[in-house]
């Protein structure tokens, strides 16, 4: 049987633009997925993939997130998934299909799953004591509580896990809890949940025996899972809490009168069903045939293996067929922004839709990241001296210098016709035999190493491949061959034999670099090149006209990408003023910075609030009547938690003045008075120094 695929990347969460570690992962997967593209299996046919996403839309902080917006989460999960294809096209990244937890799919296979796990016995339901915010009226999710760790007594940790000592504990365990929402004290309050009986034996020794398969997993991985599995006294593996009670973003929880809704991370990873279940209605394709005939894969990080090996493949496992449990799930670590250097004056990190409006070419960061990635569970670290080295260096300097150096010759002395055989005298055929043996025969090392996403491994082995053909060159002198006549036949050949070493290289180098192997293809008026291609010579035959490649990467476009012109310098040198100016202008049209002119748009007013009010019926807005010197405005804010009525009354705000009036439940609001919050309690409002005149411009 031919080998297929179905590959997932994690979905991420529909609350937020990707960032570097999304387009890493995406970068990882598609390299993996384009290389089994390239296979042609016995059957003659190519392999066939379904690498497909979605976008992770359920659970608290998005209905939160919304919230705040004053949008549904409809909307707001809309808005995020719009924006996804500009950084997916933009790095190459190919999935087949983009979807939604938040669709009929995933509704109806998450509500399936739930009752034949039901059926199987290994739902139960029971109360659950649990924290509650009486300001914001609603259960608390561990996120949105913080407090001591009980283990190491570190302050400020979330309610699941403590940051500092990696231990997990409920909720409930929590010194002087506080929300996170509110900063209110929350309190205790029993509602029922359902639980997935992890802890049942014939489920652990299930998950045992799944982690325990040879070759499933990367053997960090297995270890990790096993400790979850293993763990003893409060470590045991508990059951799993898998319902949440309103007000949710999520799925119902089916036969049931009582709202009540599955919780995000049972309904997440369905979602990669969910996904494969619409791209086969698309495609005309039998779902259920597609799973079950394809290998299950998936690409996640190392902070969700908990989930990724533990209840998912116990989740699919007693759902029964058509259901079947993952066969691999592979982890990789986070990306970095190198040490101090990096942190410190090269900002915070790399936006991947910045790097893309600077004009910074998607194929240097999938070289650079594939250059560092291994099998392994290991961080990768994003140095830019290191990025512009390897890039300039081993992509520019090594690789299309090969075709750079013999595509002249053949355009301007053969027409652009390869040699129809190679045969001289001269010892290029004995050194050409013997490296495009070498090449060929790297074949299947280099595909088991893509195979096993050793990427790094591959791209050095490629390289030196090149370095090869670079002495090739060196040594057998196009350029002196081209001053003398009778050796015509020479230069033909060895320019060939360029061509043929280049065209080989592009083979092994085209599942990173899939729009530069298409350039390469046009200009040597091929066929979409496939992995067997390698063990043939291009031969008598009439390639393109060489257009230049790729570009260098210049180390302004670095300084550019992480914003160091953006820091006003004193005393740096002309040279560094001249740079600002420059990065200025290249800065005004990148991701999360705006122009002064946007800035101006604002018309922010100085208002005097003469009245506040309680609005009845509604937990955390006032109403506020606010003088702006020629006018007066009724702005509803969300303060109530903060702020006594009577204490507002006289005091000064800053208010946005020209936003559209919002039509909101309790009245029309007519403008937002701006004030400050963080992750703790509080909420602050804004108001300008003393002596600030109602309606005085804010600039
Ligand atoms: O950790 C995350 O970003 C989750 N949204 C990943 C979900 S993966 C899968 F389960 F959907
Ligand atoms: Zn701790």
């Amino acid at each position: 049987m031919p080998r297929k695929l179905f590959v997932t990347t994690a979905l991420p969460y529909a609350n937020g633009a990707f960032h570097i570690g999304h387009i890493m992962e995406y970068i990882q997967a598609d390299i993996w997925v384009r290389f089994q593209r390239m296979q042609v299996d016995e059957d003659g046919l190519p392999r066939e993939v379904h690498f497909v996403g979605a976008d992770d839309a359920h659970g608290a902080p998005i209905m939160l997130k919304a919230e705040a917006e004053g949008v549904t989460p409809e909307h707001l999960i809309k808005r995020i998934s719009d924006e996804r294809p500009k950084y997916l096209k933009g790095f190459h990244i190919e999935f087949d299909n983009w979807h939604s937890t938040h669709s009929p799919e995933n509704t109806a296979l998450s509500q399936d799953v739930f009752r034949r796990l039901k059926t199987a016995g290994l739902i139960y339901s029971k109360p659950v004591e649990q924290f509650y915010d009486p300001v914001k009226g609603m259960y608390l999710a561990d996120r949105y509580l913080k407090g001591e760790c009980p283990n190491c007594g570190a302050k400020d940790q979330y309610g699941d896990a403590c940051e500092n000592c990696s231990s997990v504990y409920a909720a409930t365990a929590l010194k002087n809890p506080y929300s996170t929402l509110s900063g209110a004290k929350p309190v205790l309050k029993t509602s029922d949940h359902f639980f997935f009986k992890l802890s049942d034996p014939e489920c652990k020794a299930f998950v045992r025996q799944w982690l325990e398969k040879p070759d499933r997993l990367q053997s960090q991985v297995v270890n990790k899972a096993k400790e979850w599995l293993d763990g003893e006294g409060d470590k045991a593996l508990a059951d799993w809490d898998i319902s949440r009670d309103p007000p949710y973003f999520g799925i119902r929880v089916p036969d049931i009168a009582e709202e009540k809704y599955l919780y995000v991370w049972l309904d997440a990873p369905i979602g990669y069903l969910a996904s494969l279940k619409n791209y086969c209605a698309k495609k005309g394709l039998d779902f259920e045939k597609t799973l079950n005939e394809c290998e299950q894969i998936h690409f996640i990080g190392k902070d969700i293996i908990y989930f990724h090996t533990l209840f998912w493949p116990a989740m699919l496992k007693f759902a029964g067929a058509p259901y079947k449990e993952p066969d691999h799930v592979y982890v990789h670590g986070f990306i970095g922004v190198s040490g101090e250097k990096m942190s410190k004056s090269r900002g915070t990190g790399i936006d991947p839709l910045r790097y893309l409006e600077l004009g910074m070419n998607p194929e240097w960061l999938r070289y650079y990241i594939a250059a560092k990635l291994n099998g392994a569970v290991e961080d990768i670290d994003f140095n830019p001296d290191d990025f512009v080295a390897r890039v300039n260096s081993d992509l520019i300097g090594k690789y299309i210098n090969i075709a750079s150096r013999a595509a002249g010759f053949l355009s301007k002395r053969f027409g652009g016709l390869l040699a129809s055989e190679i045969d001289s005298e001269s010892g290029v055929k004995e050194k050409l035999k013997q490296l495009t043996d070498d090449l060929a025969a790297s074949k299947n090392e280099i595909g088991e190493l893509y195979e096993a996403r050793e990427f790094g491994k591959a791209l050095r082995k490629v390289m030196a491949f090149a370095d090869e053909a670079n002495l090739f060159v060196d040594e057998t002198k196009p350029w002196e061959l081209a001053k003398h006549h009778d050796k015509e036949r020479e230069l033909h050949e060895v320019c060939t034999a360029c061509i043929n070493l280049f065209r080989v290289l592009t083979i092994y180098l085209k599942p990173v670099l899939p729009k530069l192997a298409r350039d390469v293809e046009t200009f040597l008026n091929v066929p979409p090149l496939s992995w067997r291609d390698a063990d043939s010579l291009l031969l008598n035959h009439k390639i393109g006209n060489y257009k230049h490649l790729m570009t260098r990467v210049e180390e302004k476009q670095l300084d550019a990408l992480f914003g160091i012109e953006s820091v006003p310098q004193v005393n740096a040198p002309q040279r560094h003023a001249e740079k600002q100016q420059h990065a200025a202008k290249e800065l005004s049209v990148s991701d999360g910075m705006i122009s002064i002119d946007d800035f101006n748009k604002l018309d922010l007013r100085v208002a005097k609030i003469v009245k506040a009010e309680h609005v009845e019926g509604a937990d955390k807005l006032l109403k506020l009547t606010l003088d702006l010197g020629d006018s007066t405005r009724t702005v509803f804010a969300g303060i109530k938690s903060a702020y006594d009525p009577a204490k507002l009354e006289g005091q000064l705000a800053v208010v946005v003045a020209n936003l559209a009036p919002r039509k909101m439940k309790f009245g029309v609001s007519e403008g937002m008075v701006l004030a400050a919050s963080g992750e703790g309690p509080g909420i602050f409002l804004i108001s300008p120094g003393s002596g600030a005149q109602p309606g005085m411009r804010i600039k």
